[in-house]
């Protein structure tokens, strides 16, 4: 079942996170769908501007609304990662998005609230959530590079300033991590200040956190020892997830992870059976090992288990 991610922030607060999950394909979809029904998750599905133009925006769509009907038993937001103001229009027009993302963090303060308000209004008319950021993640997303010294960490002032004045429904905030596989190449670690402070400016706002796949060594070290060289590949401490959930932090982004568990299954089915050339052999023991990633992360995000309690909460 669809619904908003308001909806699922409002049981989550203070409690648990949601995992983000971002999709690309048929695979990917039906993993994360087994992984969260069988560690009994709500979660919430990400589609960046990316992934809709890899195939097709309608094939998204379509791969989802059949993965609701195989699991019936999930409940879900679909959100846009990441959109620009004309995306987000689409988004909200489409009536199947439960929520978007508009990123106009790159604009100055003035222009990414004004930006931000104007799709708040269109999207709340259409009863879509809406996630804005404010502050400056390090690392490549979608067209956009941000080199270490163009970072900025979100001031919790203008934070509160910010959410006031455009009516969003949660908020992302840099506070250190950044997006990819190659994290803290510097000396840094999460800024859980910004977060207690916001918190306390703005009681009750689901926060989110961008660039927060975990990058586990043993991934890294079965892809390389496989033939790939991600020399040096980090993330973020797994164990920070549920503390920052209790700082009002309601939403949690991996989507890095993802990736690095396909590239390991492929590369070490392809150098161990060098005979085999149909990929459904392959693509079968990635949906399972996904789906136990996806178990794995709920876990640790604290939404493992809570999916009785949203269905009754919200009729499902
Ligand atoms: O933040 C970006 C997400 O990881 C999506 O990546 O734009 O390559 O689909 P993508
Ligand atoms: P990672 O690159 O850490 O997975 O972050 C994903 C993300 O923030 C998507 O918006
Ligand atoms: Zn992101």
């Amino acid at each position: 079942m669809i619904v908003t991610t308001k909806q699922l922030f409002e049981q989550a607060y203070g409690e648990y996170a949601l995992g983000a999950y971002n999709i690309n394909n048929t695979e990917q979809v039906m993993g994360l769908f087994q992984g969260n029904v069988d560690s009994q998750a709500p979660f919430i599905i990400q589609i960046s501007r990316g992934a809709r133009a890899y195939s097709d925006k309608r094939m998204l769509e379509a791969m989802i609304r059949a993965a609701d009907e195989i699991f019936a038993e999930a409940v879900f937001a679909v959100h846009l990662d990441h959109g620009d103001e004309e995306t987000c229009y689409d988004c909200i027009e489409s009536g199947f998005y439960s929520s978007v993302m508009i990123d106009a963090s790159s604009f100055p303060f003035e222009e990414n609230v004004a930006i931000t308000k104007r799709v708040v209004d269109r999207a709340h008319a259409s009863g879509v959530s809406v996630e804005a950021e404010l502050g400056q993640l390090g690392g490549v997303e979608e067209d956009i590079s941000v080199d270490e010294d163009q970072v900025h960490l979100t001031d919790p002032k203008q934070a509160a300033e910010f959410i006031e004045r455009t009516g969003c429904d949660s908020l992302a905030c840099a506070i250190g991590t950044s997006h990819g596989a190659f994290k803290f190449s510097g000396s840094q670690s999460l800024h859980f200040e910004i977060v207690k402070a916001i918190q306390y400016l703005i009681p009750g706002f689901p926060l989110v956190l961008h660039g927060s796949s975990s990058v586990p060594q043993e991934e890294v070290e079965r892809i390389n020892a496989a033939g790939g060289a991600l020399k040096g590949a980090r993330g973020v401490d797994p164990t920070q997830y549920l503390p920052a959930a209790k700082l009002g932090v309601c939403k949690i982004n991996i989507d890095t992870d993802g990736r690095l568990v396909w590239t390991r299954v492929h590369r070490e089915y392809f150098r161990d059976h060098p005979e085999v050339f149909d990929f459904r052999k392959p693509g079968k023991v990635y949906m399972d090992e996904y789906a136990r990633f996806i178990a794995s992360r709920n876990e640790l995000l604290g939404s493992a288990g809570h999916l009785p309690e949203v269905h009754a909460a919200l009729g499902a």
